[in-house]
């Protein structure tokens, strides 16, 4: 069934939302309305994606009706160099939206994977364009099959809670509200509140052995910088800070 999108209007009066039954990707209409200087807020959504972006040039498996696509328009009064520090609030407010909606329990792996028992339930991909960053997000609720050779195991909202069919109108719902809420202490708490919160909410923040996705080196985390950088402490004993790419779970 298509979202109500009616009702997700209603409920969230201050956001301008662009609602879509099938589109390329909603990343696309998003830097559109950057070019139109839409108001921080405003939203993209869509039923179906029928090119989907994911991160480093992957695609994003969005079929119709069965899972959340949205794209946000943020501008925030932050220098383009938070950008890592944003896509940390994204990850945490998707979490978030997450739990309050379903039984699951989510992990974080850096930069902004959203795991669900070391599967990829949602990700999210940060464009920075102009003075807006666009915030894609994808989760994944009423899958029952994903297609073979998909680099991280994914699952779904449904998958995980045994079969039941799961609201997508709710977890879009808490989405909007956790991302006003994590965007806010971003600027009222600033990046110390950020970090702990990300480093509490991740099991791979510190002393998880990982390789690097880029290199394949491997090491253990040792936290996150005060920019938002992952910090490794790689098997020769140096500290490598990741910048772009992502890790995975090593031996
Ligand atoms: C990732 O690779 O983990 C990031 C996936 C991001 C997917 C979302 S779905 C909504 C938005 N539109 C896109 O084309 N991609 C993002």
């Amino acid at each position: 069934m298509p979202l109500d999108i009616e009702n997700t209007r209603r409920l969230c009066p201050e956001h301008d939302l662009h609602y879509f039954a099938s589109i390329d990707s909603t990343m696309n209409e998003a830097a559109k309305l950057v070019a139109r200087k839409a108001p921080h807020g405003t939203l993209v959504v869509a039923d179906e994606q029928t090119a989907g972006m994911g991160r480093l040039g992957r695609s994003w498996q969005s079929s119709r009706d069965l899972g959340i696509y949205c794209s946000v328009l943020l501008r925030l009064p932050l220098p383009a160099e938070s950008l890592p520090l944003i896509t940390l609030v994204l990850g945490l407010a998707t979490a978030e939206a997450i739990e309050k909606s379903t039984t699951a329990v989510c992990d974080l792996r850096w930069p902004n994977d959203i795991l669900i028992n070391e599967r990829k339930v949602a990700g999210i991909l940060a464009h920075l364009v102009e003075d807006y960053v666009i915030a894609g997000i994808g989760i994944n609720v009423n899958q029952t099959s994903f297609p073979a050779g998909l680099r991280t195991p994914p699952t779904s909202l449904r998958i995980e809670s045994g079969g039941a069919t799961q609201s997508r109108e709710s977890i879009l719902l808490n989405l909007i509200h956790s991302l006003d809420a994590f965007c806010a202490m971003l600027i009222t708490e600033g990046p110390e509140w950020i970090l702990r919160a990300f480093i509490s909410a991740s099991s791979y923040a510190i002393d998880r052995r990982v390789l690097i996705e880029e290199d394949g080196r491997k090491g253990v985390t040792a936290g996150i910088d005060e920019n938002g950088f992952l910090l490794v402490r790689l098997d020769s004993g140096s500290i490598e800070k990741i910048a772009a790419g992502g890790v995975r779970p090593a031996s």
